[in-house]
């Protein structure tokens, strides 16, 4: 049987990964699952993990599910580990989301000053993990989850010693299933050529049952919904722009190409409800209250208002097609090895690959268009500076990835923002 490690398994997300696993039992027999949390998150996990066994024997899967807050004691005889861990929790991401805003600029976890930090304080905790992995299972997949992804697994490639590992992210599989909302069919007669970064994808063609249909879904896309996932507002896009795009953005481009109503938006939304984070510790709170009631053994709807529903497919079917061999096609974040060219061959690039029993192996793109490849290219850029400031812990590759980011508009702000994250992360940024 398969054994499991999921560090951050207090996560309200976890039920949903739980039900991925029960739902694909007869393929993937996982015997054990561990789900593993920090001291300050055991009130959490026991609330997760009881509501994680009720789901499992409801089901009648035999699958033991585990709790604890050691990771070392968990990770002896992993196949996989999959982490989903949020370093100063939601109130680290209050401030990723609210400082910047201060200053004008957009206030995102994943994107501009908040991914930047986000990823310092992330980094180091996941490379300690790589560590232990290499100690205490070192033939493990190391499956990551944890924002920002792509920086994350830019850093796992190239500031450690594992190389099974695999960035995932939900972005993808909601794209197909947005486009498939929008013609109207079932999600498994779409594909879509993904080829990008991590929350920086995009769809270089759209099929229906195999012909191509990506300006017909362009064109859709300007005049209906504009396919985006609970936390990104939907603002509609200029038709000339897409058209002239020629691809499929994904719903964070927004923060890119809409910059200034992007930041009108979210200034409005600041002052009426507070920040996403503060939206999503009210929506956790009410999760929490449902996972304790008893009588509760499956997935409640309401974890569906949260960004990353449906994260579990994507993991699932990840985890399912290592384990099984199927060389089924998916979007994930590996190795560029190559596949896309004018980008680095050892950095992480998010891009339909081959899943094997040996892991992803990326279908190569060949050039990128000239319409996405410059942006690409330069957060690419960003994310290895950032990846390379959380590693040394130096205050000018953090000045420097800060100031490149194309969300922030200079230096000197770059500089005051900087400082001031700085300093309210200090508790989580022992490197600087
Ligand atoms: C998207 C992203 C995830 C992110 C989530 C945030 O789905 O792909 O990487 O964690 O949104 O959602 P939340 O409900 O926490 O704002
Ligand atoms: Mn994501």
């Amino acid at each position: 049987g398969i054994k499991i490690v999921t560090i951050g398994g207090g996560s309200s997300y976890t039920p949903e990964l739980v039900e991925g696993f029960i739902k694909r039992y007869d393929k993937l027999p996982v015997k054990e699952l561990w789900l593993v949390d920090v001291p300050e998150g055991k009130e959490k996990l026991e609330i997760v993990g009881a509501l994680a066994k009720r789901m499992v024997e409801d089901a009648g899967v035999p699958i033991d599910v585990h709790l604890s807050l050691d990771r070392r004691e968990a990770l002896p005889g992993a196949d996989f580990v999959t982490t989903q861990i949020r370093v100063g929790q939601l109130d680290a991401r209050a401030k990723d989301e609210s400082i910047p805003l201060k200053y004008g600029v957009i206030g995102q976890e994943t994107n501009g000053p908040g991914g930047l930090f986000k990823g310092l304080r992330t980094i180091p905790v996941i490379l300690d993990i790589c560590r232990d992995i290499e100690v205490l299972c070192p033939d493990a997949w190391l499956i990551n989850f944890s924002n920002p992804a792509g920086m994350v697994t830019e850093a796992v490639l190239r500031h450690s010693n594992i190389s099974k590992t695999v960035g995932l992210c939900n972005v993808p599989v909601g794209m197909r299933m947005g486009v498939a909302e929008m013609l109207d069919v079932d999600s498994d007669r779409v594909q879509i050529d993904f080829a990008g970064l991590n929350h920086m994808v995009y769809g270089l063609n759209v099929y229906l049952d195999g012909k191509n249909i990506t300006e017909n879904v362009l064109e859709q896309l300007v005049s209906g919904e504009g396919l985006t996932m609970k936390n990104i507002v939907d603002l509609g896009w200029e038709k000339d722009f897409i058209k002239g795009l020629g691809a499929l953005p994904c719903p964070y481009h927004r923060y890119y190409y809409q910059t200034s109503k992007m930041l009108e938006a979210e200034q409005k939304d600041f002052a009426e409800k507070g920040s996403r984070a503060q939206v999503v510790q009210q929506l956790e709170k009410d999760l929490f209250e449902l996972y304790k009631n008893p009588d509760l053994s499956v997935k409640p709807e309401q974890l569906e208002e949260r960004g990353g529903a449906y994260y579990s497919d994507a993991a699932c079917s990840l985890i399912n097609s290592i384990y099984n061999d199927k060389r089924d096609i998916q979007p994930v974040n590996t190795r560029n090895n190559g596949a896309i060219l004018g980008l680095p061959a050892d950095s992480a690039v998010e891009v339909n690959c081959v899943i094997t029993k040996d892991g992803p192996r990326p279908i190569a793109v060949g050039d990128l268009p000239v319409a996405v490849r410059g942006l690409i290219q330069q957060i690419k850029s960003f994310e290895r500076v950032s990846a390379e400031a959380a590693v040394t812990g130096d205050y000018q590759k953090a000045m420097l990835a800060m100031t490149i980011n194309p969300l922030v508009p200079s230096d000197s702000i770059a500089k005051a923002i900087l400082d001031e994250m700085m300093e309210a992360h200090r508790d989580y940024l022992p490197q600087f």
